[in-house]
Order: C-alpha cells, then sequence, then structure tokens
C-alpha cells in the first residue's frame, strides 16, 4: 500500500499555501491535482517530439504519432478494451457522451423508442438526450434515486420495456459517492435488446475498470479527474458499435477520402476507420501522453490500493463528521460499503458557498453549489451542497485539520 504523505512530493502544487495555510485540496471530484510526472510527459513531448501526428513521414512526426497512439494502447489496456481502435479520444465525458447523442442517438433513436437514465446523473449525461429526443421524439423516462442516495435498482429495471434502447447510468455519483451496480443494469439493458452506456467520470480515476467484465457498450471518462491534463477525455465503444456509428464532426483525420465529381459537382467521401472516424482535426496530442502518464502513475501506485485509501479516508471522515458538530449534516448514504471518496455535507443556516469560503480561507478547498446534479439535490431537497471529495494524496492529518476549521466555523 502506498503511503499518501510520501507521494505529496510529486505534486508540486502542494508546495504553495492558500491564504497563509498549507493547501488542503478536497476538491478532487472537480479536477485533481498533477504530479511532475505528468507535467514533465507534457512538457517532454513539446520540448522534444512536437509535430502533426498521422500526416507526414517526417521524424518528429512519427514520433509524435507513436506517442499519440502509444497513449491509445496504455488507456485501452488501463480499461480492458479489446484493442486500442476502442478508445476515441474526445475532450471529456461531456464530449464522450455527446458523441454518443448525436453520432449513435440522432441515427437510431426514433418516436416510440425509450432511452432510461437515472435522476442521478450529471447533466452531462442529461442535457445531451434530451436535446436529441427534441429532434427525433423519443421519450426519456428517468429512474428514481432513494431519498439516500443509492439507486433504486428495482424501478430502474422495472421501467425496461420492449422499446428501450439505451440506459444511461454514472458508475459513482458525483454528489454522493454512491457507487452503483452497472454490470447488474447492463445485463438487465442487454436481456432488453438495449444498450448501456456508464458515465466512468467519478470511477475509471478511483477503482479498476474492466470494460469487458461490466458489459458496458459505452464509457466516458475525463484524463483531468485523473491526475491528467484538462481538454482530453475518452468515449470507449465497442467496435462494432463504433463501425455502424456515423460521424461526429467533419473535417480531417476522419476521412479515407474526398472525392470531387465535375459531373455531380459535389464530394463523395468515405469514413476512415474508428476511432479515427470521430477524431475529426489535430486531436489532443500532448493531452493524451499526459493522461498515459497518468495512467501510469496510477498503475504504479495500484488501482485496488488507490480504491482501498480513499475508502479508509471517507470512513475516518464520516466517524469524525458525524460526531464534530451539531449544525453539520451528511446528506446521502454514509456506508463505507455503498460509496467512495466523495462526501456531501452541510451547516444550519449557512450556504454551501459561505461553508466554502469559511475553509477557503484556511486553505481547504471544498466544492459548493449543486455540481452539475439538480435532479439529485431535487431527491435531497437542497438547493446545493458543500462537497469533500478525497485522491490519493489526501491524509487523515488534513482530515483532521478540515474538522477542526469546522468546528471553529460553527462556533463562529
Ligand atoms: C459523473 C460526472 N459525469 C460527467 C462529468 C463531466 O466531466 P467533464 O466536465 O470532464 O466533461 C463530471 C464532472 O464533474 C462528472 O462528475
Amino acid at each position: 500500500m502506498f503511503i499518501a504523505q510520501a507521494i505529496r512530493d510529486d505534486f508540486p502544487i502542494f508546495k504553495r499555501k492558500v491564504n497563509g495555510y498549507p493547501l488542503i485540496y478536497f476538491d478532487n471530484a472537480a479536477t485533481t491535482q498533477k504530479p511532475r510526472q505528468v507535467i514533465d510527459a507534457e512538457q517532454d513531448f513539446y520540448e522534444n517530439h512536437n509535430a502533426n501526428v498521422h500526416r507526414a513521414v517526417h521524424t518528429l512526426s512519427q514520433e509524435a504519432t507513436e506517442l499519440h497512439e502509444g497513449a491509445r494502447e496504455t488507456i485501452g489496456k488501463f480499461i480492458g478494451a479489446k484493442e486500442p481502435a476502442e478508445v476515441v479520444f474526445v475532450r471529456g465525458t461531456t464530449e464522450a457522451i455527446n458523441l454518443v447523442a448525436y453520432s449513435w442517438g440522432l441515427r437510431n433513436l426514433k418516436a416510440g423508442d425509450e432511452v432510461l437514465i437515472s435522476l442521478m446523473e450529471h447533466h452531462s449525461n442529461i442535457v445531451p438526450w434530451e436535446i436529441i429526443s427534441r429532434l427525433t421524439g423519443f421519450t426519456i423516462k428517468y429512474a428514481n434515486v432513494n431519498s439516500d442516495g443509492t439507486l433504486d435498482y428495482k424501478d430502474f429495471e422495472g421501467k425496461f420495456t420492449k422499446n428501450t434502447k439505451l440506459a444511461c447510468l454514472s458508475q459513482v455519483s458525483n454528489v454522493s459517492g454512491v457507487i452503483n451496480d452497472v454490470k447488474r443494469v447492463a445485463k438487465v439493458a442487454h436481456e432488453h435488446g438495449a444498450l448501456m452506456l456508464v458515465d466512468g467520470a467519478q470511477s475509471v480515476p478511483h477503482m479498476s475498470i474492466d470494460v469487458r467484465d461490466l458489459d458496458a457498450d459505452f464509457l466516458a471518462f475525463s484524463g483531468h479527474k485523473m491526475l491528467g491534463p484538462t481538454g482530453i477525455g475518452v468515449l470507449y465503444g465497442k467496435k462494432a458499435l463504433l463501425e455502424k456509428m456515423a460521424p461526429f464532426e467533419g473535417g480531417g483525420e476522419m476521412i479515407k477520402e474526398v472525392s470531387y465529381s465535375p459531373q455531380s459537382e459535389g464530394c463523395g467521401i468515405s469514413w476512415n476507420a474508428p476511432p479515427w472516424k470521430f477524431e475529426a482535426g489535430t486531436p489532443n496530442i500532448a493531452g493524451g501522453v499526459g493522461l498515459a502518464a497518468a495512467i501510469k502513475y496510477l498503475q504504479r501506485l495500484g488501482m485496488a490500493d488507490v480504491f482501498q485509501h480513499e475508502k479508509e479516508l471517507t470512513e475516518y471522515a464520516v466517524k469524525k463528521l458525524q460526531n464534530c458538530c451539531t449544525k453539520l449534516a451528511l446528506y446521502g448514504t454514509t456506508n463505507p460499503a455503498l460509496k467512495c471518496g466523495i462526501i456531501p455535507f452541510g451547516v444550519e443556516g449557512l450556504s454551501s458557498h459561505d461553508v466554502a469560503l469559511f475553509l477557503d480561507n484556511y486553505g481547504i478547498m471544498v466544492r459548493s453549489g449543486f455540481h452539475c446534479a439538480q435532479p439529485l439535490h431535487q431527491i435531497f431537497k437542497l438547493q446545493s451542497s458543500a462537497r469533500a471529495s478525497f485522491y490519493i494524496y489526501n491524509t487523515k492529518e488534513e482530515i483532521d485539520r478540515f474538522i477542526e476549521v469546522l468546528k471553529e466555523m460553527e462556533q463562529f
């Protein structure tokens, strides 16, 4: 098991202070900090190998292409993809889900079809489907979430019909940290002939994922939530599906051939094979290289240990939070068996922004607001919440300090 304190030196940002205090970063569900290894990998790309990919025969282009496609391979192995071609580079989870909505949904869903979505989803797994449903007329059915933030499996599974074409579910809620049994739901989806889209934004960074074991048809995640750079993310898709899907954006890279015909005064176009069919234009090459470096960093720690570390922190924090202040409330289940390292909370009489600002005065960063998940806040009967979320470099000592400051807040 790695020691969180020992790896903190890899993260340059922890050298700085905020408002005169050592930085305590508990906003990891929003984005994570970057280790020197990731920063160096990006810098090395720009300093030594920078060129465009796939387009030139010269040395630098060959090197850039090898690094770019090598990153795809590293990512594919990390999530258990059958082959690198199942890994599409995108900007992040949001773009990955939009890609599926436009390339698959827009072409395949019609009036009478149904898409099943849980009410705990991030807006990025709701809004693209609402947009496409307004264009094609299919129906969205929302599955209930229990008042403790856990999924109502009975409701979700009971809402499948012969018309259900897709089920959308996050593997981990970005508000409550609740872990969903996406493998179970994927099985039910497939029994009804529907596809399964898993939002892995909050799971891929924190636990071992095997897309073949889950039998997910699509998995979306973001590099920046797992030590990697911003602006790079992944859509995993089963190859047979990607092959049948229409392109997302048009431009260079995503075509095999464009031929102008003077007779018809038009262009005939044939698409490139996946994944390049979905990657129009120059990709975020350095971002992919950085994400591969992030994955190698996580693999060195071991994903089972990453999960265990966060579990221990969560158990420790929940116990302390439950006894620290009379005015503090924890939202959603606190059962450590059901969740990972995300803790939503509130302080009576204060808005979540007041709570976050108070903590910020002491160098402690937590998120406040509705975390792009308003329907779940409606279920919790809240306008907003504060959220502490942990990652590999967080320690029990930081949690102790967090509790101390919360106690001060209550006095204040
Ligand atoms: C569960 C979940 N899905 C999707 C997203 C969107 O990710 P991104 O902003 O990186 O596209 C987030 C970001 O917080 C998330 O937590």
